[in-house]
């Protein structure tokens, strides 16, 4: 094949991945976004297979191929369509995690002719090139594997072998740091060791048990509350384990994709270090994060649907801080509804607060309110909608705690220095859950106690309906 219609093909396919996520910037775009990355993708897996094809030697085994895409296409598709919009952090990052490994897989086949059997061609600096991005390969990869893995069952809460439930631990004793720093110089040596000798397939079976080591030990002291920035880094390591794969193979969309992923990976997780007030080396660094739940001593008097319609009923601005319970009990629906009856029947102006983190994934309420269409200009971020409080009538939290949680304001705690929705600030507050149990950091929230704040126990889906019917009577 002339090499020309390769490049062409990897062309478009970068452009449709570089266009894709830039549409995935915003909520109305992204679905669009999503459609011209797989768009990409498959253009880039066409051009591989016919440059193959048309190759030297054409493509060994079809029959390897086709089972290959059929049964990752099966198994991919399965996944993603049995997943809970909850299960998507776990989901994400044992794809994370698969992702790396198959980076790591094609270094390992292309360091093992290169290492192991001795391959000679290229020569002198472009051999030594490939043997390191081999080993940073290899290291960034693995390493990801491993890291993932483990969050995805931290995410999970715990693992089930044989019918019995074991917790995840959280555990990271200080001289773990130095521990670390160990690991990762002895992949470095390792990688260093292996271009002088490079006969030696030893080193290469070394870097990777090192590498699977570090990715454990990087994740085991990681608390809860920072498990979404965790699994943000991971993302963009499989993006840079990617890049390096592509310099190995001389694949410029692997190395347009990588570098793709491994840089919008990494704003990511900055964006969501701002989001939580965390700096990435202490979540990295600084075992923390809310793992164990706070016990409850206190109680609160609930309240009725037909007690809060009512208070509705005088609201001129009312704003909704939905949170991961809106997404367990899948109401976003019934809030609609909500929205749009205060609306048409009493003329009162609806908005909706949006913290980052709210939930379990990034965006994942922008994500819920979008199916049910809410409009996105009635989705207001957390640094917009925080000054509008002291002016609205009436707060409704459903499913939220840590998010407005005022114990962040004291800078002590799992939740210390994060940001939260100032719902608190609102001059009445009604929160929809169903118990005055902990949130996601495991810590109790001030907010439910105040006398201001109503609360209505029960699953959000049922006390939503219960809402709009009070307020239909009205
Ligand atoms: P959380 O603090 O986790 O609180 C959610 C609340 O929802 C719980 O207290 C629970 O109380 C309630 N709930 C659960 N099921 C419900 C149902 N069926 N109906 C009504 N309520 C229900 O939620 P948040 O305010 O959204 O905060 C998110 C937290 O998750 C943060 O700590 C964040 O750091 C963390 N996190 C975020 C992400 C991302 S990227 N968004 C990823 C992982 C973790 P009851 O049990 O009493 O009902």
């Amino acid at each position: 094949m002339d090499s020309s219609w390769v490049t062409i093909g990897y062309l478009i396919s970068a452009g449709f991945f570089i266009f894709g996520l830039k549409m995935l910037g915003h909520p109305r775009t992204a679905p669009k976004g999503n459609q011209y990355g797989m768009l990409g993708m498959l253009l880039a897996v066409i051009t591989t297979i016919a440059q193959m094809q048309l190759g030297e030697d054409g493509i060994i085994s079809w029959t390897l191929i086709i089972s290959g895409i059929l049964t990752g296409s099966i198994i991919g598709y399965i996944m993603a369509a049995k997943v809970e919009m909850t299960g998507m952090p776990e989901l994400v990052a044992l794809f994370n995690g698969f992702g790396g490994a198959a980076s790591a897989l094609v270094a390992l086949s292309e360091s093992w002719t290169y290492i192991a059997e001795g391959r000679i061609e290229p020569t002198g600096l472009d051999l030594y090139v490939i043997v390191i991005a081999a080993g940073l390969s290899a290291l960034v990869g693995w390493m990801t594997l491993t890291g993932s893995l483990l969050a995805m069952y931290k995410l999970k809460g715990g693992i089930e072998v044989f019918g019995k439930w074991i917790k995840t631990p959280t555990w990271g004793p200080s001289w773990l740091n130095p521990v670390k720093a160990i690991l990762f110089a002895s992949v470095i040596a390792l990688i260093y060791l292996s271009i002088n000798d490079l006969g030696n397939s030893d080193y290469l079976w070394g870097i990777i048990a090192v590498s699977c080591l570090l990715g454990i030990v990087l994740v085991l002291p990681i608390g809860g509350a920072d498990m979404p920035v965790v699994v943000s880094l991971l993302n963009s390591l499989s993006g840079i384990a990617a890049a390096f794969t592509g310099f190995i193979i001389n694949n410029s969309v692997l190395i347009i994709a990588g570098s793709l992923v491994g840089a919008s990976g990494l704003i990511l997780t900055f964006i969501m270090c701002k989001a939580m007030n965390r700096k990435l080396v202490d979540v990295l660094f600084k075992s923390f994060g809310g793992s164990t739940k706070e016990s409850l001593t206190r109680t609160k008097v609930g309240s009725d649907a037909e007690e809060v319609a009512m208070m509705a009923d005088g609201a001129q601005k009312i704003i909704i801080v939905p949170g991961y319970g809106m997404a367990v009990s899948q109401c976003q629906h019934q809030v609609k509804e909500f929205a749009d009856l205060m609306t048409e029947k009493f003329g009162t102006e609806i908005k909706f607060a949006i913290h980052p983190v709210a939930g379990r994934m990034p965006g994942h309420m922008n994500v819920l309110l979008a199916e049910a269409n809410v409009p996105y200009e009635q989705l207001i971020e957390m640094e917009k909608i925080n000054p509008e409080f002291s002016d609205c009538d009436m707060a409704i939290v459903i499913g939220a705690n840590d998010t407005c949680n005022p114990e962040a304001r004291t800078g002590e705690g799992p939740l210390a220095g994060m940001p939260i929705i100032d719902a608190d600030k609102a001059r009445t507050v009604v929160i929809i859950k169903r118990s005055l149990s902990v949130g996601y950091a495991g810590i109790d929230n001030d907010l439910f106690y105040e006398d201001k704040t109503m609360m209505l126990f029960g699953d959000g889906k049922k006390m939503m309906n219960e809402l709009n019917s009070a307020i239909k009577e009205l």
